[in-house]
C-alpha cells in the first residue's frame, strides 16, 4: 500500500475523538466545556469516572498503536513509519471529526511509539506513572514523558526514531502550555470524579 494511504488512515484514525464519544454516551457530559476541557482520557476519568477513563486510555493508545503496526509490516524505513506514527498523532490534536480541533495527544502517542520502539516507550511509560504517582497530576506524568522518549529513544539506540521523539516532545509540551502555567500557579486540575 502506498505510503500516503498509511497516513490518510493513521490520520482518520487518530482523528476519531473516543473520550468525546464515552463521555457524552456513557455519562451525557461534553468534555471539552467542564475540568480541563480537553477530551483525552484523564478529563474524562475527571468528569465520568475512572472506568470511562481508563476506556478512552486504552482506544486512545491503539489508535496510534493499530496504523503503525500495520504499517511496519509493508514499510521498512523508519522516518516513514514516523510519518505514520505524527499522522496518527495529529488526527488527536486536528481531528477532522472535531473541526480540526482536539486533544493533547498523549495516549496515542505512547500507542504510536509502542509500535515504533516497544521497550523503550515502556520504560519512558513507566516514568510518566512514577512521576504521576509522586506529584499527584497526570500532566507532571506526561512532561515526564515527553521528555523521556527522546532519551529512551537515544539510550536504546534507536537514533531513526529519535527526530519524531524530539518533534512529539514539542507537540506535547505546546498541548500542556495551559497544564504548565496551572502546575506553575499550583493551580492544576486535580484527577478525581466530579459529584
Ligand atoms: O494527557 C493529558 C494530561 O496530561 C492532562 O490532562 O485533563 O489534566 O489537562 P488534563
Amino acid at each position: 500500500m502506498s505510503l500516503i494511504v498509511w497516513f490518510v488512515l493513521a490520520y482518520i484514525l487518530g482523528s476519531i475523538p473516543f473520550g468525546l464519544v464515552i463521555a457524552k454516551s456513557m455519562c451525557g457530559l461534553d468534555p471539552r466545556l467542564d475540568g480541563s476541557k480537553n477530551t483525552g482520557a484523564t478529563n474524562v476519568a475527571r468528569l465520568c469516572g475512572t472506568k470511562y477513563g481508563v476506556a478512552t486510555l486504552v482506544l486512545d493508545v491503539l489508535k496510534g498503536l493499530l496504523p503503525v503496526a500495520f504499517a511496519s509490516a509493508w514499510i521498512d524505513s523508519d522516518m516513514a513509519l514516523s510519518m505514520v506514527a505524527l499522522a496518527a498523532i495529529l488526527g488527536h490534536v486536528f481531528s477532522c471529526f472535531m473541526h480540526f480541533k482536539g486533544g493533547k495527544a498523549v495516549a496515542t502517542t505512547v500507542g504510536a511509539f509502542l509500535a515504533l520502539a516497544t521497550w523503550p516507550t515502556i520504560i519512558a511509560a513507566i516514568l510518566c506513572l512514577l512521576m504521576v504517582w509522586l506529584t499527584g497530576h497526570v500532566s507532571m506524568g506526561s512532561l515526564t514523558l515527553a521528555l523521556a522518549l527522546p532519551v529512551c529513544m537515544l539510550l536504546s539506540g534507536n537514533i531513526g526514531y529519535l527526530p519524531m521523539a524530539l518533534v512529539v516532545m514539542v507537540i506535547l509540551f505546546w498541548r500542556h502550555k495551559d497544564n504548565i502555567k496551572r502546575l506553575a500557579r499550583g493551580e492544576e486540575n486535580p484527577w478525581i470524579k466530579k459529584d
